[in-house]
């Protein structure tokens, strides 16, 4: 391939982003990981699904970062995941400083490249990645959005009955319990859900898309979603690697859009060669603007406690 993705973090999530841009034949992973033998395993074991899958990606995986030099993506997955009973903000101490510890020695080697976060608390960690790697804010984003997003529509085309083809969700806001699903921007076949659905019903799919997350981890007790998560990282790097332009919404560095200054919090965003080319601003009702107020309000309490532990 002529492109080059690394993945940090050989786990649940960070495995089934590797094998979605292989299969997808989107570029050429590397996969890295702390545990000796893990990503190694992980790669090859994936290498030689090509044949079956009739991919040429190529695939390996390491514990050191050398590998990942010249890549053209570089999507973070490594940290601990959440177990039942933990908000996403409980991850902050520990996965901020595996955060910072990776991207200072990614940062060097792919000076050119685009950091998609996907580690939470995902707004947090894009600060962090930021502060580290001193790259532009169009070559920081996280994943958060679009995971949201396809939640919310999986959830409307499950009420509907119909193809989730048809559906398209707009979430805005932080990655948690504060984010904010636009029921009157979100569409089947272009017709606003609110015309479709009893508005009890709405607040009861914008109530399962806010708890998405934690639905999955009361379920599987041990860890957090991936299979999700892994597919909505890996659109945001297809659209970047193949430059198509896509609006999607993502964790973005904000600098005076929706009247917020200085923070990642998900907004929709143009994905392109270049990141982050545009962010698009769409007006809201006073009360979804408060609502994303509260939102950035909890983020950037997570970024201020980050900033007085020096992170
Ligand atoms: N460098 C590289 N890899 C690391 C490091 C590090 N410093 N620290 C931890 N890891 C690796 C772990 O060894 C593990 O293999 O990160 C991997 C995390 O995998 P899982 O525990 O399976 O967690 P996963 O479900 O993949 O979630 C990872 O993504 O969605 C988010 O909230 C989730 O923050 C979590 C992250």
């Amino acid at each position: 391939m002529d492109k080059k993705v690394t993945v940090v973090g050989a786990g649940n999530v960070g495995a089934s982003v590797a094998q979605r841009v292989a299969e997808k034949e989107l570029a050429d992973v590397v996969l890295i990981d702390i545990v000796e033998g893990l990503p190694q395993g992980k790669a090859l074991d994936l290498q030689e699904a090509a044949p079956v899958e009739k991919h040429d990606a190529r695939l390996v995986g390491t514990n050191t970062y050398e590998a990942s030099e010249g890549s053209d993506i570089v999507i973070v997955t490594a940290g601990i995941p959440r177990k039942p009973g933990m908000s996403r903000a409980d991850l902050l101490t520990t996965n901020a400083e595996i955060m910072k510890g990776i991207i200072e020695q990614v940062a060097p080697l792919s000076p050119d490249a685009i950091l998609i976060i996907v580690t939470n608390p995902v707004d947090a960690m894009c600060h962090v990645a930021f502060e580290t790697s001193k790259f532009p804010k169009n070559r920081v984003v996280g994943m958060s959005g679009v995971l949201d997003a396809a939640r919310f529509r999986a959830f409307v085309a499950m009420e509907l009955n119909v193809s989730v083809e048809s559906t398209h969700a707009f979430v805005l806001g932080g990655h948690g319990r504060t984010m904010v699903p636009l029921p009157r921007y979100s569409t089947v076949a272009g017709i606003p859900i609110t015309e479709l659905l009893p508005q009890d019903r709405v607040d009861a799919l914008v109530e399962r898309t806010r708890y998405g997350g934690a639905e999955i981890v009361d379920l599987l007790k041990t860890g957090s979603a991936y299979y999700a998560p892994a597919a909505a990282a890996v659109e945001m790097a297809d659209s970047i690697l193949k430059d198509r332009k896509k609006i999607l919404p993502c964790a973005a560095y904000l600098q005076g859009e929706y009247g917020i200054h200085d923070l990642f919090i998900g907004v929709p965003v143009t994905l392109g060669r270049d990141g982050v080319e545009q962010i698009i601003e769409v007006t809201l009702t006073e009360e979804e603007r408060a609502a994303l107020n509260k939102s950035a309000d909890a983020v950037r309490s997570l970024v201020e406690s980050l900033e007085k532990m020096g992170l």
